[in-house]
């Protein structure tokens, strides 16, 4: 178990060394897929900072019906970062949607491909997976909802 984390770690530092060294960035992308899983419209911002060829990339706010699905490709490299932020009624949660945690959850351990990171958006949480599977199966639970005063 201990020998698995540190040749993660070891992996996920080389993958992102592999990014740096390739320039112009053609490897090292990511999509991100979020789901809304509730019954109602929820809103959604998403912000990014130090995005490769894109620097910082504020998204704005959009909204999402019941089921909707928004997606995004980006480069990633160190710094990289994307914070989410949703409003669902009277209720508030912002979560690190794309950090170096995150890599390491989504890496699919071939850098020539896409990494595909998913993110569902549930009655009791936003719920993190490498794979669209069926849920609950291994999907985590990263965050819960805030009630706004
Ligand atoms: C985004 O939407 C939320 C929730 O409706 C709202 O509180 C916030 O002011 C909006 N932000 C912008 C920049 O429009
Ligand atoms: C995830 O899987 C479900 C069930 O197969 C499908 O309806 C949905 O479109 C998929 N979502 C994404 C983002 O691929």
């Amino acid at each position: 178990m201990k020998m698995n984390l540190i040749f993660h770690a070891f992996l996920i530092l080389t993958m992102l060394s592999f990014c740096i060294a390739s320039t112009p960035n053609t490897i090292c992308f990511f999509r991100t897929y979020i789901t809304n899983a509730l019954e109602d419209d929820i809103v959604i911002h998403i912000t990014g900072k130090k995005v490769s060829n894109i620097g910082d990339d504020d998204q704005g706010n959009r909204t999402l019906a019941s089921n909707e699905e928004y997606d995004w490709k980006y480069g990633v490299k160190i710094g990289t970062y994307y914070l989410g932020e949703f409003w669902w009624g009277s209720r508030y949660a912002s979560v690190s949607i794309y950090n170096y945690d995150i890599f390491g959850s989504c890496y699919n351990e071939n850098p020539f491909m896409v990494q595909r990171c998913y993110w569902l958006v549930k009655p009791d949480g936003l719920y993190n997976h490498v794979r669209n599977d069926s849920f609950p199966g291994h999907w985590t639970r990263k965050k819960t909802w805030d009630q706004i005063l």
